[in-house]
């Protein structure tokens, strides 16, 4: 089978470094954004011609558009786009901070509507591919400290399910990836937390 080109979101930990390593040890071609290079330094050295590495922070959504335009123009085919990156919050509705619900506003649902929204003329215009969206288990069902998450992943949910009927008859696929609880950065490095929980501790959560 030939090989493919992915463009993946988030791939200093978690689900996007694993996805990464498989895919490069597989030979395929990997176009994998970070906030910070040296998190990732071992796989930039491991694969200098299968792998590139950029820096993105998807509450930049001009940064966005200006990422995917350029990996399209470079590679002149992209295969899969992969929404990944995302955090948790933590807390009751009414103990967040303001900023803190539009932070995960911007990241997890604005970002990745952006990040697709920049890929989908681009993949019209090669004639198809596929869009995949890390969501959650919690993008359908919620539970009690995570309302802002579930919001996120709920409102990314709607938004892939109309954007599949739209781009269906273009050739390209969206899927909506909703995993179970995982021990990645997400309940630890990565996870924000109401100012009013000093105790927090990630192995409390154990849905997501
Ligand atoms: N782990 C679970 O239990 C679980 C379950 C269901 C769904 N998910 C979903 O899986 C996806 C990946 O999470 P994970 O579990 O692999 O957690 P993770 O290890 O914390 O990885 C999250 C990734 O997203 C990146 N990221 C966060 N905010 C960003 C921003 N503003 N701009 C660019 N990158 C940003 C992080 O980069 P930095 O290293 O720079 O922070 C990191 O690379 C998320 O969408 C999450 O909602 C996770």
């Amino acid at each position: 089978m030939s090989k493919r080109t992915w463009l993946i979101t988030g791939v200093s930990s978690g689900f996007g470094y694993e996805m990464i390593k498989l895919l490069l040890d597989e030979g395929e071609k990997v176009i994998g954004t970070v906030r910070n290079k040296d998190k990732i330094s071992g796989l930039i050295e491991q694969y200098p011609d299968t792998f590139i590495c950029e820096l993105l922070d998807v509450t930049d959504v001009p940064a966005i558009r200006k990422l995917v335009d350029s990996s399209f123009e470079k590679f002149g085919r992209i295969d899969v786009i992969v929404s990944n990156a995302g955090y948790g919050l933590f807390g009751a509705a009414e103990e967040l901070s303001d900023e803190q619900v539009d932070h995960i506003i911007a990241t997890n649902l604005t970002g990745s509507i952006q990040f697709i929204r920049s890929a989908l003329p681009h993949l019209r215009t090669q004639g198809g591919g596929r869009i995949i969206q890390l969501s959650t288990y919690g993008g359908q069902v919620a539970f009690p400290g995570n309302s802002m998450y579930h919001a996120t992943k709920f409102g990314i949910e709607g938004f892939c399910e109309s954007v599949a009927q739209e781009v269906a008859p273009f050739n390209i696929g969206v899927t909506l990836v909703e995993p179970g609880g995982a021990r990645t950065e997400f309940r630890y490095g990565s996870a924000q937390v109401a100012k009013l929980m000093p105790e927090y501790d990630g192995n409390q959560h154990t849905v997501f």
